[in-house]
């Protein structure tokens, strides 16, 4: 028999102009509960992200703050290196595409896809603005899309209909920092000649059956209208070298550098464990799966442009394994937006309230098929009566009647009911599914699963009543809270994907050894025996007092 595959789980790298706020987070946040889920299955998983801050979004930030972009991004990484450790994303390795072995790792790519015949060089005609005295790449220029309208349609991707564009070919161009229209200036570029991997990726696209039907529909109406050579330099000093003769400063497109990123990450994080070759372990042998987490604007720099450039390179990397992207996150019904402050960052959001909760909420509300809106009476049902009054609660009142009542001993069971039975039934049913959902990713409905487990252990204390039972029929109470027990501690392993502290908590409310994180998944079906010891318990979490007004005005409070 095979071993079990070995993983390396990818999120898409934040642009690291300013804080990801609360919908950049999801990828991240949707690895990790994946990466958490698969360690505990006891697969070798390498969870691997970083800081993209080569593109033209830092640029535009830095020279809008009169600084170097070397000076903001340093500033910015440090900090969300340390937001994401508070957000409990367990990542293994978080580099930034600054990273010495990155740069290195990227020439030394470039090299293979030049010396195998996919770049060519030609002149092109760019805007350029006179008055910044700059090319204008990417999102340098605003316009409107010749797709399909959208008016503030930035250079590189149009927002409002995802394709990706040449900025000299929207319509009324203006310079993002200055405003003025600009000239157009011949320059040379070196590009990635996608028309000869088109049929590679087309193959690699329809034979993929992983893909959600969002990521393949995409995917092919991209191949239908045909791949186009892409320009893979670009007339900036901030950025990666082009490694091409004649190219001398040109630097590579971030894209075209960060997307490859992951494989650096991997390769850093083995050298700094003292394994310079283990790596290849996770992109090249075949047994081997890449998970990439997006949101839905980067599926064609995963879906093709990756596969294709890993094509290019001849070594012999695995092709991505599956594309997971999600949809958008809407705040109060709008778009996030930094310049008019509509949204929440990562960092307010753990001045209000704890990484769990924020967890909670945003795999609840994961937009997968369609985008999804959050507002804070959502946050307050999901918080208060899931997390609470349904999670919180049932297991409170389990180990409670526990600790009172058997002084702190799982009972000894009496003789099983067909009640009985089918709790511990429903137990094992629930775990089969949340296993099922987290193998395919579905995050939604396996929290949702573990949120109604916890709802049928309510219901089932309710028609048990072993508060009655103690006295009149002893023997039944015991059994019923031996069950309860097992739900419980069923929980404490289900809910640690997702809301790793308070699980690691509950674990050791159960008087359960270690962390709950070292156990393995299949510990959520092995029983508490009968006269095993939990401590006291207390409540996992709390409920929030305040209405959404309040909630508002905290934020604004936090910010003035
Ligand atoms: N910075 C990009 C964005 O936020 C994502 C880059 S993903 C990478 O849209 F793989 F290219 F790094
Ligand atoms: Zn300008």
């Amino acid at each position: 028999m095979k071993g079990k595959p070995r993983y390396v789980v990818c999120a898409a790298w934040p642009y690291i102009n300013y804080v990801p706020h609360l919908g950049t987070i999801i990828p991240l946040l949707s690895a990790d509960v994946v990466t958490r889920f698969l360690r505990m299955r006891g697969h070798d998983v390498v969870f691997v992200s970083g800081s993209d801050e080569h593109g033209t979004p830092i640029e535009v930030e830095a020279v809008r703050q009169g600084i170097e972009p070397k000076e903001l991004t340093d500033r910015n990484h440090e900090l969300v290196v340390r937001l994401l450790k508070e957000w409990e994303l367990s990542l293994d390795s978080y580099i930034r595409t600054e990273h010495p072995v990155h740069k290195e790792f990227i020439k030394r790519f470039y090299k293979r896809v030049y010396a195998n015949g996919y770049v060519f060089e030609r002149d092109e005609e760019l805007p350029y603005c006179e008055s910044c005295g700059r090319f204008l790449p990417d999102r340098f220029v605003e316009g409107t899309c010749p797709y399909c309208g959208y008016e503030r349609a930035r250079g590189d991707q149009c927002e409002a209909c995802g394709r990706l564009l040449d900025p000299a070919k929207l319509v009324n161009l203006r310079c993002v920092i200055c405003g003025s229209r600009p000239v157009i200036r011949t320059t040379r570029h070196w590009f990635l000649d996608l028309t000869k991997l088109q049929e590679a990726v087309e193959e690699y696209v329809r034979s993929n059956e992983r893909f959600s039907d969002t990521v393949r529909s995409f995917s092919l109406r991209m191949l239908e209208e045909g791949l186009r050579p892409r320009s893979i330099t670009r007339d900036t000093k901030w950025g990666i070298e082009a490694p091409f003769p004649g190219a001398e400063g040109k630097t590579i497109y971030c894209w075209f550098e960060a997307v490859l990123g992951y494989i650096s990450a991997t390769i850093a994080y083995f050298r700094s464990k003292g394994q310079p070759d283990r790596w290849e372990a996770f992109w090249k042998d075949p047994e081997a799966r890449s998970v990439f987490f997006i949101g839905k604007d980067n599926i064609p720099f995963h879906a093709i442009l990756l596969p294709a450039l890993l094509l290019a390179s001849g070594e012999g990397y695995n092709l991505p394994w599956d594309v997971v992207s999600n949809e958008f996150l809407l705040w109060e019904g709008e778009k996030f937006s930094k310049s008019r402050r509509v949204g929440i960052w990562i960092d307010e959001a753990l001045e209000l309230f704890p990484a769990d909760y924020w967890r909670f909420v945003l795999v609840a509300l994961r937009p997968e098929l369609r985008d999804s809106n959050f507002t804070w009476e959502q946050f307050l049902e999901k918080v208060n009566s899931d997390l609470n009054d349904t999670i919180g609660n049932f297991i409170h009142r389990t180990l409670t009647f526990i600790w009172r009542y058997f002084s702190g001993r799982v009972p000894e069971p009496g003789p099983m009911g067909p009640r009985d039975e089918e709790a511990l039934k429903l137990l094992k049913d629930a775990f089969d599914q949340i296993t099922d959902e987290l193998e395919n990713f579905r995050l939604k409905s396996a929290l949702r699963s573990v949120v109604e487990l916890a709802r049928e252990g309510n219901r089932y204390l309710n028609e048990r009543e072993p508060w009655k039972l103690v006295k009149e029929r002893p023997d039944e109470a015991r059994t019923a809270l031996y069950v309860a027990a097992q739900l419980v501690k069923a929980l404490s392993v289900l809910l640690a994907p997702f809301v790793p502290s308070s699980a690691d908590r509950l674990w050791s409310m159960l008087g359960l050894e270690g962390s709950v994180h070292e156990a393995s998944w299949d510990d959520a079906l092995r029983p508490l025996e009968p006269g095993h010891v939990i401590r006291k318990p207390e409540p996992l979490f709390r409920k929030v007092e305040k209405g959404p007004e309040e909630l508002r005005a905290a934020l604004e409070r936090l910010r003035a």
